[in-house]
């Protein structure tokens, strides 16, 4: 039986990617960093059939539209060239949080498919192998190869092979991220779409890559060094920069609620009264707040008295994918 079953885990950038080079295969214009997160989960099983004469995405239990397979089939497409397998195959996944709500669901889900269906093939590849054929169909799910703080370097012109790097190990620094989850709905664009129009058309662009790469550093050094106080306002500002370049297309990209801008406050009196708390936001609504595991609980619940806020996922620093179950002892 070729099929297995793998659980991969979204990260959340804290030095922010957004942007990708010209030419090449889908390769990040800047560096960026993440931790990968324990607490939501994407679970997916491939199986290779030669019954099938097309590839089948079953998501969240129901089957997914063409685009969503598409991308799904150009990541098998490599995996069987790789194999060298010709069999269709039916690919089922769900994940344990929001899809495509900005919760970083294509991270979790193209890590989780690229360990499930090399693993499904029987290849004998590692992780960065398996992170640089995610992040040919999603950069972000490059790094959720990698469990812990991770960076992906920016892609170099003829660059043929990018796979993200563990920096340091989940243990290095129990960081905690509150996510205050702002709505249950899909993100109105995509992040592919909404950084190619800010590429093409924000002149606010330029200003961002060239202000990405210090920014990058800075905050590999804080994490490398455990240093909260330098870390919390450069993720912020990574943050604030990357969506302050979208905003400024035209027409602007903007993925904020006004339940985004009250938490954006909600943090900024957190702070003023003693926590640590900084803000980050990927492609949708939800705010992800950085802060200690002495003042997770307080955030958590300030966060939810928000206006706006549905409800709040506590979550850790978290371990990489692995495979759940493989050959006979998998189900599709
Ligand atoms: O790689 P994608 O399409 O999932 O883009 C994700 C971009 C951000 O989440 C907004 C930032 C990042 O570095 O993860």
């Amino acid at each position: 039986m070729k099929t297995a079953t793998a659980i991969a885990s979204p990260n959340i950038a804290l030095a922010k990617y957004w942007g990708k080079r010209e030419h090449g295969a889908n390769l990040p214009a800047v560096s960026s960093l993440s931790v990968t997160l324990a607490g939501m989960s994407t679970t997916t099983t491939v199986l290779f059939d030669e019954g099938l004469d097309a590839d089948v995405l079953v998501l969240d239990g129901a089957v997914a539209d063409a685009t969503s397979t598409a991308r799904v089939a150009g990541l098998l497409d490599r995996v069987r060239a790789a194999a060298g397998l010709r069999e269709h195959a039916r690919v089922v996944s769900a994940n344990d949080f929001p899809t495509a709500s900005g919760l970083a669901s294509s991270a979790s889900a193209f890590a989780a498919l690229a360990v499930a269906a090399t693993a499904a093939a029987g290849l004998e590849v590692d992780a960065t192998w398996q992170s640089d054929l995610a992040r040919r169909t999603s950069v972000s799910a490059a790094r959720s190869l990698f469990g812990g703080f991770v960076e992906l370097r920016a892609g170099r012109g003829g660059d043929t092979h990018l796979a993200a790097e563990p920096v340091a190990t989940p243990e290095h620094w129990p960081l905690r991220v509150v996510v205050a989850v702002t709505s249950e709905g899909r993100k109105s664009i995509g992040s592919t779409d909404g950084m190619l129009h800010t590429v093409l058309t924000s002149p606010y662009y330029p200003a961002w890559v060239a202000s990405a790469p210090a920014l990058f550093a800075h905050i590999r050094e804080a994490i490398l060094r455990r240093d909260f106080d330098a870390l919390g306002p450069a993720v912020e500002q990574s943050a604030l920069l990357m969506h302050a370049a979208a905003i400024a297309a035209a027409p602007g990209v903007l993925y904020w609620t006004p339940a985004t801008v009250e938490v954006l406050h909600a943090v900024r009196r957190l702070r003023a009264s003693g926590l640590a708390a900084y803000a980050t936001i990927d492609a949708g609504p939800h705010v992800k707040v950085v802060t200690t595991p002495e003042h997770e609980a307080a955030i958590a619940s300030a966060l939810r008295e928000v206006p706006g806020v549905l409800r709040t996922i506590e979550t850790r620093v978290g371990p990489g994918p692995r495979v759940l179950t493989r050959g006979a002892e998998a189900k599709a």
